[in-house]
C-alpha cells in the first residue's frame, strides 16, 4: 500500500512541476510576447490613417515610389530621425533629404488636421511595420514632440 501511494505520488510530481510550467509559460506569453490593447489600438488607427493621409505617395507596403516619394519600409532617416518624422507628418518638408545615401527633395505637404494623438497612432504604425519594432508612440511624447517642432514655411 505504501509502495503504491508513493509511486503515485512519484508519478504525480513531475506533471505537477509540467503544469506549473505551463502556468508560467502562458503567462509570460501573454505579460510579454502580445502586444497591449492600447498599442494594438494605437497601431490599427494609425494604419488607417496611414493608409488614408499617406500611402499615395509612400505607397501601402511603405516602398515609395522611385526618385519621387522616399522608402518608410527600409529608411536610415526614419532610424536617426525620430522627432523631425514626428513633425514632418504635421508639417510637411521641403528641401533635399537623403535617406540611404539617396538624395530626394520633392515637398511632402503637411496635414495640419491631424490631432496629437492622430499622429502618435500613425507613428505607432509606421515605426512597428516594415521591420521597424521602436514600441508604441505615446500621445503625451507626441504633444512634447509636436510642440517643439520647428516650423516650416
Ligand atoms: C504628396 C506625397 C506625400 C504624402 C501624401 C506624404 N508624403 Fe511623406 N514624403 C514625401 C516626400 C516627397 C518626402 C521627401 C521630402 C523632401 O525631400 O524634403 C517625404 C518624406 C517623408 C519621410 C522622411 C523620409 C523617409 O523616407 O524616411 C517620412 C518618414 C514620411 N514622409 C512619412 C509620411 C507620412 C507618415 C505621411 C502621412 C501622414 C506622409 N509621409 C505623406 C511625400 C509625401
Amino acid at each position: 500500500m505504501q509502495k503504491l501511494a508513493n509511486s503515485l505520488l512519484n508519478g504525480r510530481r513531475p506533471s505537477v512541476k509540467v503544469y506549473g510550467a505551463f502556468v508560467c509559460a502562458a503567462f509570460l506569453l501573454l505579460a510579454c510576447g502580445r502586444p497591449s490593447p492600447k498599442f494594438s489600438q494605437y497601431y490599427v488607427q494609425g494604419e488607417k490613417l496611414y493608409i488614408k493621409h499617406c500611402s499615395n505617395c509612400h505607397q501601402v507596403d511603405g516602398s515609395g515610389l522611385a526618385r519621387l516619394y522616399p522608402p518608410l519600409n527600409d529608411s536610415d532617416y526614419m532610424q536617426k530621425n525620430f522627432r523631425d518624422v514626428m513633425c514632418l507628418i504635421r508639417y510637411g518638408k521641403s528641401g533635399e533629404l537623403m535617406i540611404n545615401g539617396q538624395q530626394f527633395n520633392q515637398p511632402m505637404p503637411a496635414v495640419p488636421s491631424l490631432t496629437d494623438l492622430e499622429i502618435a497612432e500613425i507613428g505607432t504604425y509606421i515605426y512597428n511595420s516594415w521591420g521597424h519594432q521602436r514600441g508604441i508612440v505615446e500621445v503625451k511624447e507626441a504633444t512634447e514632440i509636436l510642440s517643439s517642432c520647428v516650423k516650416q514655411d
